[in-house]
């Protein structure tokens, strides 16, 4: 009975292990994108716009506009790591300023994973 009872508990514990890991993964996974959004959403939507093809008030008076992340052009020139650089150190003589003294490293990283995967769709 007791050796019934230890097994229950460990295999409790272990079930209670397992789902834990898998839960944070997937959590890390979303919340990361989700700070991504929250990030674009308050810092860069009024230029790119919510959809990222750029057709926003601003860029009325922007030149050069800003890039429509949607097009296939710019799918094709922007790299995951030219866009982690533009976004850090901005774009000389135009209106994409530099983020790194306002974002971290990781708040860079995510804003640019959201742009890829949510409005590029290049990502899975
Ligand atoms: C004040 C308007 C403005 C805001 C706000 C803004 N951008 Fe930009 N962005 C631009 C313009 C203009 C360009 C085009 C620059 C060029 O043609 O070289 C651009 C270009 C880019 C590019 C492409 C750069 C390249 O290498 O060609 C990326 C990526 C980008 N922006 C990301 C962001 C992100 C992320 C944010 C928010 C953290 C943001 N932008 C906020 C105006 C803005």
């Amino acid at each position: 009975m007791a050796g019934y009872c230890r097994k229950l508990l460990s295999t409790a514990l272990f079930l209670t292990f397992v789902s834990g890991t898998l839960l944070s993964k997937a959590f890390a996974n979303s919340s990361d994108l989700e700070i991504g959004r929250d990030i674009f959403y308050k810092h860069c939507k009024a230029c790119h716009g919510d959809k990222g093809n750029g057709k926003t008030f601003a860029a009325n008076v922007l030149n050069p506009p800003p890039k429509n992340f949607t097009s296939e052009k710019t799918k094709k020139e922007l790299t995951e790591e030219r866009m982690i650089h533009s976004v850090t150190k901005g774009r000389k003589g135009t209106a994409m300023m530099p983020w790194e003294s306002n974002l971290t490293e990781q708040e860079i990283r995510s804003v640019v994973h959201y742009i890829r995967k949510e409005l590029m769709k290049i990502l899975k």
